[in-house]
């Protein structure tokens, strides 16, 4: 059992100090700003990360109108990802988006996506360590504000090279690392072996933050605890349970731990639903809320046909119709919110192909 008494609550990041330890992982096509707002304003999250850049997407007239790269205040502090392959244009990308005053930039070489790493970005840096390393340097010396490395443990079982990375990262003046420990042939197949994360904790003196299958808080604590990492990063299983991280902080302190009900899970849905609408065209909107109803309706009877039906609605007051209509007997009590197979079938399907819904790209 944690003693979650002695675990680190913060974690240094250059000037910052990160408080609680606990960060939302980027994924691309997921953790928009108003998802991000969305996860924050449950409590528990001292980081976010925006989705991934390509770096060659940004310029100065771009940057004006760059969905991607939009943050409010609130969300402080917030680390934006770029990738890329070409460390003068990386470099310069940087110092463009530096201008845009977000805290971190993080560096991606951890996405396994064959359109990203085709085209040197990614997952496809960890094979050329020389080239990462110019990158990260001359990313470093472009921005004044700290820059973070996310990676994957190697391209291949054959090539794991996730201690040398780390140290290639700490040398060319990284603050911190995180380790997603699936190799990019991996993808979302097997394990997330922490075993790795905590031979990068012993190699390097910068802080590490771990990646990969935590989905509960409990799961949170016990990496804290075992790996030695200086923080705990979340994706998946914020999207299926936002509540996470205020559920980390709650059982850390020895507090009730806050289990979200039918009611709570509707509202929760409108309101990112509603948040989407203010933000986006309405199409857009509705695909973002078929996109979390994927993973975050899972555990009460038959929600594969509100899955099933939310998919084919053409509106985004006929999908909170349906959600409405189906959260009410549970609301009301005619029926009991419990957990099926069939469901659990389902999201370990989800978690598998990384979201129900195809991301776009994924590290
Ligand atoms: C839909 C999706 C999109 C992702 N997009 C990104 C991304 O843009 N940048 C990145 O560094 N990692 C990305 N990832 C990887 C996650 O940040 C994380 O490292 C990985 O999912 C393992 O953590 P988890 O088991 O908590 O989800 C993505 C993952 C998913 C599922």
């Amino acid at each position: 059992m944690t003693n979650a008494t002695n675990l680190a609550e913060s974690f240094q990041l250059g000037p910052y100090t990160i408080a609680p330890n606990m960060v939302l992982a980027p994924m691309a096509g997921v953790t928009d700003s108003v998802f991000r707002r969305l996860v924050l304003s449950l409590g528990g999250c001292g980081l976010v990360v925006s989705e991934m850049t390509n770096a060659a997407s940004v310029s100065p007239k771009a940057m004006q109108r760059h969905r991607l790269l939009d943050y409010l205040p609130e969300e402080r502090p917030i680390a934006i990802q770029l990738s890329g392959n070409d460390p003068e244009l990386v470099a310069k990308s940087a110092a463009f988006v530096e201008q845009l005053g977000p805290d971190v930039i993080d560096i991606n070489c951890g996405c396994p996506s064959p359109k990203v790493t085709g085209g040197g970005h990614g997952s496809a840096l960890l094979k050329d360590l020389p080239k990462m390393s110019a990158l990260l340097k001359a990313v470093r010396k472009a921005v004044s504000i700290p820059i973070t490395l996310k990676f994957r443990a190697g391209w291949d079982e054959e090539s794991l090279n996730y201690v040398d990375t780390a140290k290639v990262a700490e040398d060319a003046g990284v603050a911190a690392v995180t380790l997603h420990p699936r190799t990019k042939v991996q993808g979302y197949a097997g394990d997330a072996d922490w075993t790795r994360i905590a031979a990068v904790v012993q190699a390097v003196s910068i802080p590490v933050i771990g990646s990969g299958d935590v989905r509960t808080a409990a799961d949170a604590l016990q990496r804290l605890e075992e790996t030695g990492v200086a923080a705990v990063m979340i994706g998946r299983g914020a999207m299926s349970n936002p509540w996470i991280f205020r559920q980390i902080e709650q059982l850390r302190h020895g507090l009730p731990v806050f289990e979200p009900g039918p009611a709570d899970k509707r509202d929760l849905l409108i309101q990112y639903g509603k948040m989407c609408a203010e933000s986006m065209p309405e199409r857009n909107a509705l695909g973002k809320i078929k996109q979390l109803i994927g993973q975050f309706a899972v555990g009460l009877r038959n929600s594969s046909y509100l899955r099933r039906d939310v998919q084919r609605a053409k509106t985004i007051e006929e999908a909170f119709e349906l959600i409405e209509q189906f959260f009410d007997p549970f609301i009301s009590g005619q029926e009991e919110a419990v957990l099926e197979e069939e469901e659990i079938a389902v999201l370990k399907e989800g978690c598998e192909n990384g979201a129900n819904n195809r991301p776009r790209v994924a590290a």
